[in-house]
């Protein structure tokens, strides 16, 4: 099957309604929000509603982040997750992580029926599967934290065998759980609030000065509240960000296939990782959705394409995919215990993120829970959330050194590497890193035979950047900052673009 040229997300494959100028003055307002993501416009939705003046800035297009490049799955089953919450943090603590998530979906589907958002909202049992004996032990633990918490679900029995074409050896289920349409859902609730809420796009922040956002325009939001809400936080505001979440990468594809899903989503706890579910398409027929090809980001073990190739074999030979309509890639940030980092930083300012890859309903839950905070000073969520928790369990000192270690090689060994391949040897759409003048320098020769050349050093703290030829990006494997091939930022915690050579 051939793989489409450009990266394309179904989830933005229509008009978008709205468009919004960028901030060209300095404003106040009692909430000031940055990022447009899931997370940044629902809180900005919901403290809207609670009669706050909000403004929401977005560095490019509202939903243009992770959001936009998501599977949508709306659900609290977080792969096998249960289990090590409790060991981690206390049976009670599990069960709220439990309960949150499960707000955050009954939360979403209100607010689907009470604005009658059409967003495919559909009830869906959620499955995470095994294919062969080895993660049993995993499972079966599992299952157990399962029914210790009360979850609604259990052992799967035939119902994943029933609607996956390949052999599964067993699954848990999660009922009563959700898929939807990340955009639409969000753009109605843009709609609702525009006359609410001031909206900036193509507004990037580069500081927080008291409580002032800057933005790199030189233009000021003053806020009794801020609401980090940046995906990586764009500033570390002494939280050590930097060294408590890592980048994961990820791949997903569009294809229409001869056997359609009836029903479930589904997720595999075994490698290599698969995720699977549908959509319906405009005009009625089946998209389905296959996920998974994991990595640390900008740090690919082959070719950033071929992990689509890889999807594309599996979607071929089970589920007999004949095209591929759509493909795209995006990263999520992971903490060191996996549960995310939402809450104070510090005075007036709120973060949010490190979701793991299940950022609908966690960043949900973040807009509920510094809702909470904002609005009524508390929330019974905060402690489990605190991006501040301090005790670090000895697994979590391990991930933390581990993770620390990492990018300190990063940031010394691609220095160190010396370019293989020289300008010339560059197709048109190749990239690579070369020498020019005696320096390593990044380079991409585009369709019409220019180069465009770059300094590969991020711009955020000096680790040097890889190509991404999937995406024709930059990217970095330190915190995930990412660089278009003529290096201006696509995606934080660089504010900066990279140098032009
Ligand atoms: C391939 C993939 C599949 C996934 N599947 C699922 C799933 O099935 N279910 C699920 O629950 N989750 C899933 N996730 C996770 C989920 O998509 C994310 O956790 C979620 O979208 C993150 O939302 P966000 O609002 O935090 O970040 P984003 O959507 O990235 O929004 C942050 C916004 O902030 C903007 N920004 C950044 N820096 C600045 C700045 N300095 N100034 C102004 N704006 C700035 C960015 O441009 C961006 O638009 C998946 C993730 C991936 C990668
Ligand atoms: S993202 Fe931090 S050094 Fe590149």
């Amino acid at each position: 099957m051939r793989i489409p040229n450009e990266s394309i997300s179904y989830w933005k494959d229509h008009e978008a309604p709205l468009a919004f100028p960028p901030l060209q003055e300095n404003i106040t307002a009692d909430a000031v929000i940055v990022g447009g993501g899931i997370t940044g416009i629902l809180t900005a939705w919901k403290l809207s509603k609670e009669g706050k003046q909000v403004a929401l800035i977005e560095a490019g297009r509202l939903t243009d982040g992770t959001t936009g490049f998501t599977t949508a799955k709306v659900t609290a089953q977080h792969s096998l997750i249960y289990d090590k919450l409790i060991r981690t943090f206390g049976e009670e603590k599990a069960r709220l992580y439990y309960e949150a998530n499960e707000e955050a979906i009954a939360f979403l589907k209100q607010t689907v029926d009470e604005l009658n958002i059409e967003c495919d909202f559909t009830p869906q049992d959620a499955y995470v599967y095994i294919t062969t004996g080895e993660m049993r032990p995993m499972l079966e633990k599992e299952l157990k934290a399962y029914e210790k918490l009360g979850i609604n679900g259990g052992l799967a029995g035939d119902a994943a065998q029933m609607n996956l074409p390949f052999q599964v050896e067993e699954a848990l289920v999660m009922r009563n759980q959700a898929q939807f349409h990340p955009v639409k859902f969000l753009e109605a609730l843009v709609q609702d609030m525009a006359g609410r809420v001031q909206i900036f796009e193509g507004t990037r922040a580069e500081a927080v000065d008291g409580n002032a956002v800057k933005t790199t325009d030189g233009y000021k939001l003053i806020g009794e509240h801020i609401v980090v809400a940046s995906h990586f936080p764009f500033n570390d505001f002494d939280g050590a960000y930097f060294a408590k979440l890592h980048p994961e990468r990820s791949y997903a594809i569009g294809v229409k296939s001869e056997h359609p899903l009836k029903a479930g989503m589904y997720i595999s706890e075994d490698k290599p990782s698969r995720s699977v579910r549908y959509a319906t398409m405009e005009n009625g027929e089946q998209l389905l959705i296959i996920g998974g090809e994991n990595h640390p980001a900008g740090n690919s073990k082959q070719e950033t394409i071929r992990h689509f190739e890889e999807l594309a074999e599996f979607a071929e030979q089970y589920f007999g995919a004949k095209e591929i309509r759509y493909r795209w890639s995006a990263q999520d940030l992971i903490t060191l215990d996996r549960v995310p980092y939402i809450g104070r930083n510090h005075d007036n300012l709120y973060v949010a993120t490190g979701y793991a890859k299940w950022g609908m309903t966690g960043g949900t839950v973040a807009a509920n829970l510094i809702t909470d905070l904002i609005v009524k000073g508390d929330s019974r969520y905060k402690e489990l959330y605190d991006p501040k928790r301090e005790k670090m369990k000895p697994a979590d000192i391990k991930t933390f050194v581990a993770q620390n270690a990492k990018v300190a090689k990063d940031l010394v060994s691609g220095k160190l590497k010396r370019p293989s391949i020289t300008v010339d040897a560059l197709l048109p759409g190749e990239g690579g890193v070369v020498e020019v003048d005696g320096k390593k320098t990044g380079a991409y020769k585009d369709e019409t035979g220019h180069c465009h050349l770059v300094d590969i050093t991020c711009t955020h703290m000096g680790c040097e950047t890889t190509w991404n030829d999937a995406e024709r990006s930059w990217d970095c494997p330190c915190h995930g900052s990412r660089f278009s091939y003529d290096g201006k930022v696509l995606e934080g915690p660089a504010i900066k673009p990279l140098e032009k050579r």
